[in-house]
């Protein structure tokens, strides 16, 4: 099937899925969408929309085809059943994965003649489209660049490489960080509210505290990629010393104190090797000597 050259294919139309074809669509662009449960295609055919009946035929309309399903495991399901149809196609990945799974569906695709791009959404629904999105790409920098006016509709786009599951390794390392402060936050709330303290007057003075913190980042960034931990401004014992202070008064509160104690092990085994007065960022190390 001949395709024009600003026409779109979405597969997958849940709650990103719909905002990416949404976002076509409002930008004048032909777009054909396939989803397993097809009622969901029903406000974007209303939009101007064409839907599919199989995501082969979905994947037949379009040069540039988007897939945003609900993990890589349906991403190669519902891609095996098209593999007949990839060849000459972009596939451009926004599905949640690891690193492995972005190169594996890239080497699918390579096999079936298909190109691949894989992407990682920082936005929810409600956001694409605006500049409140941002979209990190990695793997065919020629999908990137044929498809850039499309996809810079959906949020600010950057190319990181050539590797597929670069985009992915950033991704997952951005929300192991994310994740890791969530359960400061929700530790830091369980705390409080030992004192009757609500999450909402906390949340306030915890946040202009984090702000102080934050540039800490970059200076123990520059010293895990130099090596050189020896600004002990913020040693590991002195965290050392404040962190067992923390643990005790939770415990003592009788609020566990689980999501500290690996930190708190991070550090204990830099010291036990002798960096007692290292930098904090030292305590990376301990990751890596697990490797
Ligand atoms: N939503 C966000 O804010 C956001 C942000 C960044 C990244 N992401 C990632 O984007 C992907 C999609 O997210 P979402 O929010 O759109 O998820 P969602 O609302 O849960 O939608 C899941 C999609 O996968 C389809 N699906 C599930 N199981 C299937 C199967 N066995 N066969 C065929 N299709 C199947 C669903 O089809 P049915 O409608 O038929 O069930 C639906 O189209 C996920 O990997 C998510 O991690 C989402």
């Amino acid at each position: 099937m001949s395709t024009t050259p600003d026409h779109v294919t979405v597969l997958g139309l849940g709650n990103l899925g719909r905002a990416l074809a949404e976002t076509f669509l409002r930008h004048g662009h032909p777009t054909t969408v396939w989803n397993r449960d097809a009622a969901k295609a029903d406000a974007l055919v209303a939009a101007g929309a064409t839907v599919a009946p199989s995501a082969a035929e979905a994947i037949a309309a379009g040069d540039l085809v988007i897939v945003a399903l609900l993990d890589s495991t349906v991403a190669r399901q519902v891609l095996a059943t098209a593999a007949a149809a990839v060849a000459g196609r972009s596939l451009v990945n926004v599905t949640s994965g690891g690193p492995e799974d972005a190169r594996a569906l890239a080497a699918w695709a390579a096999e079936h003649g298909a190109q691949y791009l894989h992407g990682a959404v920082y936005a929810v629904p409600q956001t694409i489209g605006t500049t409140e999105s941002s979209i990190s790409y990695s793997g065919s920098e020629t999908v990137h660049q044929r498809s850039q006016s499309r996809l810079d509709l959906l949020g600010k786009g950057t190319f990181l490489g050539a590797d597929a599951g670069l985009a992915s390794s950033y991704d997952v390392a951005i929300l192991a960080g994310m994740y890791g402060m969530i359960g400061g936050f929700l530790h830091a709330t369980a705390m409080a509210a030992t004192a009757g303290v609500r999450a909402t007057e906390l949340t306030p003075m915890l946040l202009s505290w984090l702000a102080d913190a934050f540039p800490a980042l970059s200076t123990f960034a520059s010293e895990i990629d130099s090596g050189d931990y020896t600004d002990g401004e913020s040693s590991l014992a002195m965290n050392q010393a404040g962190l067992a202070t923390i643990i005790r008064a939770s415990q003592e509160l009788g609020v566990p104190a689980g999501t500290l104690l690996p930190i708190k092990d991070l550090i204990d085994r830099q010291i036990a090797d002798g960096h007692g007065a290292a930098s904090l960022a030292r305590a990376v190390e301990s990751f890596r000597n697990d490797a």
